[in-house]
C-alpha cells in the first residue's frame, strides 16, 4: 500500500498533549486486545503534518467503534454520547472531543442524499473521503503504532499546497464538498488543483440537490474561519455563492465589513449571527425571509435578521439633527445588539452612525436608580401609569436631566400632581 513506511511516532507524541496521547495509546491497545485496529484519521492527521494544533480527534476503528469507546470509558472519567444509527460514539475528556467511527464505505442513492454505509477496511474508508489531504490516517494499534496511511497521496498534496478530490464523481456524491474545498483552500493558503477546479465548476448546479440545513452548516463552518471573507470572495468569483443567493454580491466593501466585524468584536471572534447579517445586509426584507426559509435558519438568527431590517428602516430617523438620547433609545431598544452592530458596519446613512454607536456604547446599559416598587410605595398601582412614569424617569436619565435618586423621585411626584 505504501512505497516506504512513514512513522510519525515522534510528531504524534510531541504535538499532542501527553494526557490525550495516553488516551489514544490505550485506545490502540484496547483495540488490539479485541483483535481490532484503531487509527487517527482526517483533519487531525493533516494538521499534525502541517505542524498545526488540532485536538478534535477522529478515530476510525476496523471493528466495533461503539463497543471500543464503551470499554475505554470504563477506566477514565469522561462522558460518552452514542449515535446508534451511525455506529459512532463521542467521548469528551478534559475538554477534548474524541469521535469513534467504524471504518466504512459509502454509497449515495442519489446526489445530495446522505450516504448508505457498509463496514469496510481503513483504506476503503479513506477512499470515500473528500480531499486527499483529509484522507490520511495514523495507526495506533500494535506494530502499526505511528504508521502513516496515505493511499491517495495526501502528503504530497499537503507539501505542494493542493486541494484535490479523490474521484471525478466526488462533488456529485456530496456537493457540500464544494464549500469545504473553498474553505480549506482559503484557510491553508492552498490552491484547488486544476482538474478538481474544473469538476467543481461543472458540479456547481448540484448544490441545488442539497438540503438547506446542510448548506447552512457549511456556511457556519466558514464563519468559524479566521478570514471567512476570503472564502466568500472566492465563492462569488466562481459562481458558487450565486447558488446560495443570486442577489449577494460579495465585493470589496463586503470583505471590509467582515474585517470591521472582527475589529469591533476583538478580543472575541465575531458571532456567527453578525456575519450572517453582514452577508445578507443588502437583501430586502422579502429576500431575507426567503433566505431564512431556504436555509431553515434557527429562531435566534432569523429574529436577528428581522431586527436588522427594522433598524435599517430607522437609520434616517436616527440621523435627524438634534435627536435626543431618549429618542435614540426608544428607536433602538429591544433590537438585538448584533443587528445594531451590523448597521454600524454596513449602514449607508453616514449621519446615523453616531447615534448607533452612542446607543451601543452608553445608552443601552443605562438604568434608572429608582424601580417600579419605589413608585408603587408612592401610591401608584401596577399598570400603564407606572410604566409611563418609569419611562419618563429613564428618558430624563438618558438625556442627562437627573443625577440623584431624589431627582428621579421629583419627576414622579411632579407627574402625580398633573
Ligand atoms: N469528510 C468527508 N466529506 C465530508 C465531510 C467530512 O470526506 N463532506 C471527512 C474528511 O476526511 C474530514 C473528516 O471527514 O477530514 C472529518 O470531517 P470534519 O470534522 O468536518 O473535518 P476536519 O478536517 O476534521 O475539520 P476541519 O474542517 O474543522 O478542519
Amino acid at each position: 500500500m505504501m512505497d516506504a513506511e512513514i512513522k510519525l511516532t515522534d510528531k504524534l507524541e510531541r504535538k499532542l498533549p501527553p494526557q490525550l496521547m495516553d488516551f489514544l495509546k490505550s485506545a490502540g491497545k484496547k483495540a488490539a486486545e479485541r483483535n481490532e485496529k484503531a487509527y487517527i484519521v482526517g483533519g487531525v492527521v493533516r494538521d499534525l503534518l502541517l505542524g498545526l494544533a488540532n485536538y478534535d480527534i477522529d478515530l476510525t476503528v476496523e471493528g466495533d467503534a461503539v463497543a471500543l469507546a464503551h470499554e475505554l470509558l470504563g477506566n477514565i472519567a469522561g462522558t460518552i454520547t452514542v449515535h446508534k444509527q451511525f455506529n459512532t460514539a463521542k467521548i469528551e475528556l478534559e475538554g477534548w472531543n474524541i469521535d469513534f467511527a467504524t471504518a466504512r464505505s459509502e454509497t449515495y442513492a442519489r446526489p445530495g442524499a446522505l450516504p448508505e454505509i457498509t463496514p469496510a477496511s481503513l483504506v476503503e474508508d479513506l477512499k470515500r473521503r473528500d480531499f486527499t489531504i483529509n484522507a490520511m490516517a495514523i495507526g495506533l494499534s500494535g506494530k502499526n503504532y505511528g504508521t502513516l496511511y496515505d493511499p491517495c497521496n495526501g502528503k504530497t498534496d499537503l507539501q505542494e499546497g493542493k486541494i484535490r478530490i479523490l474521484h471525478d464523481g466526488s462533488f456529485i456524491d456530496d456537493s457540500t464538498r464544494i464549500w469545504r474545498g473553498l474553505r480549506y483552500e482559503q484557510r491553508l493558503g492552498f490552491q484547488i488543483e486544476a482538474h478538481t477546479l474544473e469538476l467543481l465548476k461543472r458540479d456547481i448546479p448540484m448544490l441545488d440537490s442539497v438540503s438547506g440545513e446542510r448548506i447552512s452548516y457549511e456556511i457556519d463552518c466558514i464563519f468559524k474561519e479566521q478570514h471567512p471573507e476570503r472564502v466568500f470572495a472566492r465563492a462569488y468569483r466562481l459562481g458558487v455563492l450565486n447558488k446560495l443567493n443570486a442577489l449577494i454580491k460579495f465585493d470589496k466593501p463586503m470583505e471590509e465589513w467582515f474585517a470591521r466585524a472582527r475589529e469591533m468584536s476583538y478580543p472575541n471572534a465575531p458571532s456567527a449571527v453578525l456575519y450572517w447579517l453582514l452577508l445578507t445586509y443588502n437583501l430586502d426584507i422579502d429576500n431575507r425571509e426567503r433566505f431564512i426559509s431556504y436555509l431553515k435558519l434557527p429562531k435566534r438568527i432569523s429574529q436577528a435578521f428581522r431586527d436588522c431590517s427594522a433598524v435599517k428602516d430607522r437609520l434616517e430617523l436616527l440621523s435627524a439633527s438634534g435627536i435626543s438620547n431618549s429618542e435614540i433609545y426608544r428607536l433602538l431598544t429591544g433590537y438585538s445588539p448584533q443587528a445594531i452592530t451590523a448597521n454600524i458596519i454596513a449602514g449607508d446613512v453616514e449621519e446615523s452612525r453616531a447615534a448607533l454607536n452612542l446607543y451601543m456604547e452608553k445608552l443601552r446599559g443605562m438604568k434608572t436608580i429608582i424601580s417600579g416598587s419605589d413608585i408603587m410605595q408612592m401610591g401608584v398601582e401596577q399598570g400603564p401609569q407606572l410604566k409611563k412614569m418609569l419611562d419618563a424617569v429613564l428618558d430624563a436619565r438618558l438625556n442627562g436631566e437627573v443625577i440623584s435618586r431624589e431627582d428621579e423621585i421629583a419627576i414622579v411626584k411632579k407627574m402625580l400632581k398633573e
